[in-house]
């Protein structure tokens, strides 16, 4: 299949992040950046998927970013269309503007693991469509694309999971390659740079390299395109296998808290 990625052109040239950005298109399926221009060290991604007549919002981000991110998505497509928020687990950073989300589609679907779900009710009332992901669940949208869902517990809440889009092969990955960086770009450049900022989010957050490797090995059969994460630059290119084996071969957690229990290689 030819790609149709954006993902290597952003990796070079410094596209306008005041706006939102399109990562892949092919036919009528596009994915798009939606992210915040603020530079802070731990700022938020925000993605949309755009498939036919129909979006989605992945990890739609706080309130506080409500606004400008409603803005983003009126200029691609009617926000009232909307008829879905992927929720890769329940953090503010991830999930607090589904209450505003919700105001402006009562309808929509809220696509997350049983886990979370539990959780979510906080927001609002409880008061929405559940739309539970288990492991494989597939999302199709009425334009035939599809969503794959994967598990990935403890990464860093026990229902947290990632989405993989068939069409484009990216895989966006909530807070796993999450980074903590001042000097953020689009898409990462120079990986071994990058891994320090991987470090500074993982070592403290994600549960223990048996949790890292163990979700290591459902992705790599799909051979991702690229990686998305709600934190910190993408990762394209060649960059995706040395992302996977940094995960794979990561200590942390547990592994740090309680090295003399460590059971890992
Ligand atoms: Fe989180
Ligand atoms: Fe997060």
């Amino acid at each position: 299949m030819m790609s149709k990625s954006l993902i290597e052109k952003h990796s070079t040239s410094s596209p306008d992040e005041n706006d939102a950005i399109l990562l892949f298109s092919e036919d009528s399926h596009e994915i798009y950046w939606l992210g915040i221009p603020e530079h802070t060290a731990f700022r938020s991604n925000t993605y949309l998927i755009k498939s036919g007549d129909e979006g989605i919002i992945v990890d739609p981000g706080h309130r506080a970013y409500f606004s400008r991110v409603f803005e983003r998505v009126r200029k691609i497509m009617d926000p009232s269309q909307i008829s879905g928020l992927i929720l890769c687990h329940q953090d503010p950073d991830v999930a607090a503007s589904m209450t505003d989300w919700l105001n402006i589609n009562p309808d929509l679907k809220i696509i997350s693991s049983p886990r979370t779900h539990i959780l979510l009710p906080y927001y609002n009332d409880g008061e929405y469509t559940h739309y539970d992901v288990v492991e494989q669940t597939v999302y199709r949208f009425s334009s035939g694309h599809e969503i794959e869902f994967i598990e990935a517990p403890f990464l860093h809440f026990a229902g947290a999971f990632v989405s993989f889009d068939r069409t484009s092969q990216f895989l966006l990955s909530g807070d796993i390659w999450g980074a903590i960086q001042m000097d953020w770009q689009l898409v990462v450049n120079d990986f071994e740079e990058h891994q320090t900022y991987l470090d500074m989010f993982h070592i403290d957050y994600m549960a223990s390299n048996i949790a890292c490797k163990g979700f290591v090995e459902k992705i790599r059969p799909l051979s991702p395109k690229a990686l998305l994460p709600q934190h910190g630059s993408i990762i394209g290119g060649n960059n995706v296998k040395a992302a996977l084996d940094y995960l794979d071969q990561l200590q942390c957690g547990t592994d740090i808290a309680y090295p003399h229990l460590s059971i890992s290689s």
